[in-house]
């Protein structure tokens, strides 16, 4: 099938990526002219792993074109796209603006039935409103076209995103006429992934509800950790033995200083603004909320209480980006840290194998190491906020002649508390007895 994608974001390119890999043509649209050059170079304007080995391939072999302009290349398509980003206003809920424009462009050029397919992250109730504008577009031209408003939610996770795009766990589709139907069916054909049909409106919560899900498993163990943390309980065994019940499940137990990114922050946001807007409060989310808005307030307490005082100390913090594997530093909680830090006069040298750049638009006073080693030197004490692989696998032997004092503070929980003990630290996670009675 010939498929138009419009917007060439995250979620744009991946899709675009995932189509043009299952042999549909795929042509993405995108307005910034940057963008398009570099995308035509198979150059990403972000960082995710194997994705630009294979936007090369789609690029060589024809099944993957950018262009700039969507009247040249609609007729062509039967299925668009609309991808363009939903950021946060100023009250939480999502800005539209863009997925409207969108909607207004389609109305302007179509010339045949289109299937329309909202992947944007929106708004119950946004399909229609969508479906509202491209028929008042239609009858400005005195146009009766059919088409359908579909929405088709995605549940990529930054850094992973290649892999859910091409075997996604489930495929959510909202529409409402059994054409839609068929043209989705033969859109995924060649995807080996569960199905569900639904209403617009239906699949549209299903995206937040799933993303408010996942936090809430994160606020109610970080929660814990705090507990835990006060009577002595290692958290971590708690997730451990909690997530061996099949009705729970282990992942997103893991306990830490908060999630951040570009999704779960804006989309509970914009959920609670709806709720307010409805008169019927999302009261477990809200605590979902005010749990990840203190998260990390908590943790940087702990460390002030352990060092005494962080003024004129060394802190090396290490990671930077919300999550590994990522170059997004959206709401991640190294700004709040650094942030923290700063306001209690402390020196701060930073590490991340990929977020170094962002962050130096934000903090360009504060120093940056190439190598986690390097960011170690003469502190007083290292920070763990990203679990990248590289932190993780410091020669915590070598580090202790190079560290000032050897404090660790483990906002990931991704060290072996017990093993750091032996060494000698005197290291502290989320939720785990600072000193470990298991040793
Ligand atoms: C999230 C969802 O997982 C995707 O399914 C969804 O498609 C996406 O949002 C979206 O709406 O587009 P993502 O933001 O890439 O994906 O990141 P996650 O892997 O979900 O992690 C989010 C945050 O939670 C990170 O800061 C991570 O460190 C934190 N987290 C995750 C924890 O603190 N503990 C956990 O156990 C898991």
């Amino acid at each position: 099938m010939n498929i138009a994608v419009i917007g060439a974001g995250y979620v744009g390119t991946t899709t675009g990526v995932a189509f043009a890999n299952y042999g549909h043509k795929v042509f993405v649209i995108e307005q910034d002219q940057e963008k398009l050059k570099k995308l035509r170079k198979s150059i990403l304007p972000f960082y995710e792993e194997g994705m630009e080995e294979l936007l090369k391939k789609l690029i060589a072999n024809g099944n993957l074109l950018f262009s700039h302009h969507l009247e040249e290349i609609i007729d062509q398509c039967e299925i668009l796209f609309i991808t363009v980003g939903t950021p946060s206003l100023p009250n939480g809920e999502a800005d539209l603006s863009y997925v409207e424009e969108a909607a207004r462009q389609i109305g302007r050029w179509m010339n045949e039935y289109k299937g329309i397919v909202i992947k944007s992250t929106v708004p119950i109730g946004t399909g229609e409103k969508i479906n509202k504008i491209i028929k008042a577009e239609l009858k400005k031209r005195n146009e009766e076209i059919s088409f359908d408003l579909i929405s088709n939610p995605e549940f990529l996770r930054e850094g992973k995103a290649l892999q859910d795009a091409l075997y996604p766990e489930r495929i959510v589709i909202g529409c409402e006429t059994e054409k839609a139907q068929k043209v989705m069916k033969e859109l995924y054909k060649e995807f080996n992934s569960p199905i569900v049909f639904t209403t617009i409106k239906d699949a549209e919560m299903i995206k937040y509800a799933s993303n408010a899900f996942l936090a809430t498993k994160i606020s109610f163990i970080n929660e814990l950790a705090r507990l835990c943390d006060k009577i002595g309980v290692n958290v971590i065994q708690v997730a451990k033995g909690m997530g061996l019940d099949s009705r729970i499940g282990p992942q997103f137990l893991q306990a830490g200083i908060g999630y951040g990114g570009s999704c779960f922050p804006k989309d509970i946001k914009a959920l609670l603004a709806l709720a307010t807007a409805e008169k019927t409060p999302l009261q477990i989310l809200q605590a979902v909320s005010d749990v990840n808005q203190t998260q990390t307030q908590w943790f940087m307490e702990k460390v002030k209480k352990a060092l005494g005082t962080l003024t004129d100390k060394r802190i090396a913090v290490l990671g930077l980006t919300f999550k590994p594997q990522t170059d997004d530093i959206r709401e991640a909680s190294s700004l709040k840290i650094i942030h923290y830090l700063l306001q209690n006069n402390a020196y701060i040298t930073a590490y991340d194998p990929q977020g170094t750049e962002h962050v130096k638009k934000i903090y360009p006073t504060i120093s940056y190491a190439k190598t986690p080693l390097e960011a170690l030197k003469e502190a007083d004490a290292v920070l763990i906020v990203t679990e990248w692989k590289e932190i993780i696998e410091i020669d915590w032997q070598k580090a202790k002649n190079i560290l000032s004092q050897p404090f660790v503070f483990d906002g990931r929980n991704c060290l072996n508390s017990s093993a750091m003990h032996k060494l000698g630290y005197h290291y502290e996670g989320v939720g785990i007895p600072s000193i470990d009675e298991s040793t």
